[in-house]
């Protein structure tokens, strides 16, 4: 497939993907939920990438799903829609794979969904939250409600898509939408400090970790906690266990293989 709505790029095992359509604000349309879903595949795939860091070009992160390619659609065309972006965006929270969101600008909509489906949120001073879907007409297609009231509590997640009101980073933070906020031109540079330090670690431990969080998040206590000791037993057949463990009673920094 020809990606050419996504600037990506692997270093260290950090892998960056821009979402760049600044012109819409990087509006997701079709295509661009294609690319998104075709190179997620090709970054599960490949065992060099570790983390992902996801961002967009411009002043956006994602304005929300394309308005101009939803405007016409009818109630079949738009639960097909729905599906696409919900299917991309468990794929993303799903991945074997920490990600975390960059949000430099606008994340609204489909945009705060996205932010909402990666691990970790971390906001540039201008980034600007919301659901505004009422206002069109619509509710938030991309598991918006889902996801929005696990993050922020039930009543939050309501007043935010009843009113369609835009918050600015430092509300997304006081109401635990996001991690921290960054002055806009260190955004990068601290996603990146925080992909090397989660790159640094044991990558099936990791993702043995973020299983079982996903999992405790949507189940109750007794089988979580039973996943959870499932998945802490098998990092004992792991090497990066042998290794982790060896290293620090030999005083040096482990060197994990992802095995
Ligand atoms: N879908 C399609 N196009 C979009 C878009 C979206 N979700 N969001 C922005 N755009 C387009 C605008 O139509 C405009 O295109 P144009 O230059 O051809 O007119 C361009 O992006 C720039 O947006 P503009 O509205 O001029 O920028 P602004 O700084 O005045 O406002 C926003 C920025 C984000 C507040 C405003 O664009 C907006 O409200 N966007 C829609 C947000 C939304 O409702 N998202 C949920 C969709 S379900």
């Amino acid at each position: 497939m020809e990606v050419k709505r996504l600037l990506y790029s692997t270093e260290d095992g950090i892998c960056t993907v821009i979402i760049n359509n600044p012109d819409t604000l990087n509006a997701l349309n079709s295509q661009i939920i294609n690319e998104l879903d075709y190179l997620f595949d090709k970054i599960a795939q490949d065992e060099k990438i570790l983390v992902v860091i996801i961002t967009g070009a411009g002043r956006s992160f994602v304005a929300g799903a394309d308005i101009s390619e939803m405007a016409d659609m009818d109630q079949n065309e738009g639960e097909l829609f729905g599906k696409r972006g919900a299917y991309l965006f468990r794929k993303i929270e799903t991945l074997s794979k920490p990600v975390i969101a960059a949000v430099n600008g606008f994340a609204l909509g489909g945009g705060c969904e996205l932010a909402m489906a990666c691990d970790i949120r971390i906001a540039s001073q201008k980034a600007k939250f919301g659901q505004p879907e009422v206002s069109l007409g619509i509710t938030p297609g991309f598991s918006g409600t889902v996801r929005l009231p696990k993050l922020v509590g039930s009543s939050m997640a309501k007043e935010m898509i009843f009113t369609g009101k835009i918050i600015d980073s430092y509300e997304a933070l006081r109401i635990g939408l996001v991690n921290s906020i960054i002055e806009p031109q260190d955004l990068m540079v601290k996603a990146l400090e925080m992909a090397k330090m989660i790159a640094s670690n044991a990558p099936v431990a990791i993702r043995y970790s973020k299983e079982s969080i996903n999992y405790a998040v949507d189940n109750e206590t007794e089988s979580a906690s039973q996943l959870e000791t499932e998945l802490f037993a098998k990092c004992f057949s792991t090497q990066d266990q042998k290794e982790g463990m060896k290293a620090f009673l030999e005083k040096r920094k482990a060197q994990f293989e992802n095995r």
